[in-house]
Parts: structure tokens; C-alpha cells; sequence
């Protein structure tokens, strides 16, 4: 589904032992090229801002909250809250978003090709003119 959405990991584990989740190619929505990660973001900062021509990726929150706010062109904004380590969000090509997080939070980004600023559409103009 070309549509930003939910994806579940397996969580291995217990409340004794701890929790391992896993992401394997296979169950992927892209093949994966490249992984970063967002810490320390203040409270006050909204990161995101932007879309991409060709980058899709998913969002973790492997410690705290995140709040992502999604818009495909076209469509109403969507808000996602990620707070479980076993879940992600899958934001498609052309998927306008917007990110809150807690102080603590982590967030993990598995993507499906290297960094390319040109790849970036950071103006919001621009973005609602995509049909
Ligand atoms: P950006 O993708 O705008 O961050 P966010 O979506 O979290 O707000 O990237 C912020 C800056 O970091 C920007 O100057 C590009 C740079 N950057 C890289 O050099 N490599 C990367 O892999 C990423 C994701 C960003």
C-alpha cells in the first residue's frame, strides 16, 4: 500500500527477559540502502518539514514518543503516534512529514536509498502543486 501506514515487528521476548524486534529485507516494503537515527531532539523542535521524489522509508521510536503528522498530495493530513520499540511507520515517496518528539525519544530510520539532498521537495508550495 503506497500510503503512509503501520508496520508491526515481531517482538521476541518477555517482561522477564526483555524484548528483541527484527527487520528483515524480506518483510519490507523496499529493499534497505541506508539506516539513521534522530536523538536529543528538544521538545520545541518539529523536524521533517518536507517530502522526497524517490526516498521511502519507516520511522521508529526505539525509546519514547513521536508524533508524525503525514499528507499525501491531494489528501488530509494523518497523525501517528509511535511509542511501542515494535512498530514503525512507512512514509511512500511523495508523503509530506512532520515530526514531534519526546525528550527521550529515539527515532530509527530504515530507508530505501542513500541520502540526496536533490531528492528533497522542502517547499510546501511546491508540494501541494504535485498532482
Ligand atoms: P533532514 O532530512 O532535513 O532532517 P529531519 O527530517 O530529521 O528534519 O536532514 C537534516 C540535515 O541533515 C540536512 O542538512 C541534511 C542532513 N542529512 C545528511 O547529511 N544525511 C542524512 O542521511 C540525513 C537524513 C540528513
Amino acid at each position: 500500500m503506497n500510503k503512509p501506514h503501520i508496520i508491526k515487528f515481531p517482538k521476541i521476548g518477555n517482561s522477564i527477559q526483555g524484548y528483541i524486534s527484527v527487520a528483515e529485507n524480506d518483510d519490507l516494503p523496499f529493499e534497505v540502502k541506508r539506516i539513521y537515527w534522530t536523538y536529543f531532539t528538544p521538545e520545541n523542535v518539529e523536524r521533517g518539514g518536507h517530502a522526497h521524489h524517490d526516498l521511502a522509508q519507516i520511522l521508529i521510536a526505539v525509546s519514547g514518543k513521536i508524533i508524525v503528522t503525514t499528507q499525501m498530495p491531494g489528501e488530509d493530513e494523518q497523525r501517528f503516534i509511535l511509542e511501542n520499540a515494535d512498530e514503525g511507520i512507512y512514509l511512500p515517496p511523495y508523503c509530506w512529514h512532520i515530526m514531534k518528539y519526546s525528550h527521550n525519544a529515539v527515532q530509527m530510520c530504515i530507508a530505501n536509498m542513500a541520502y540526496r539532498e536533490d531528492d528533497y521537495i522542502r517547499d510546501y508550495t511546491i508540494f501541494q502543486s504535485i498532482k
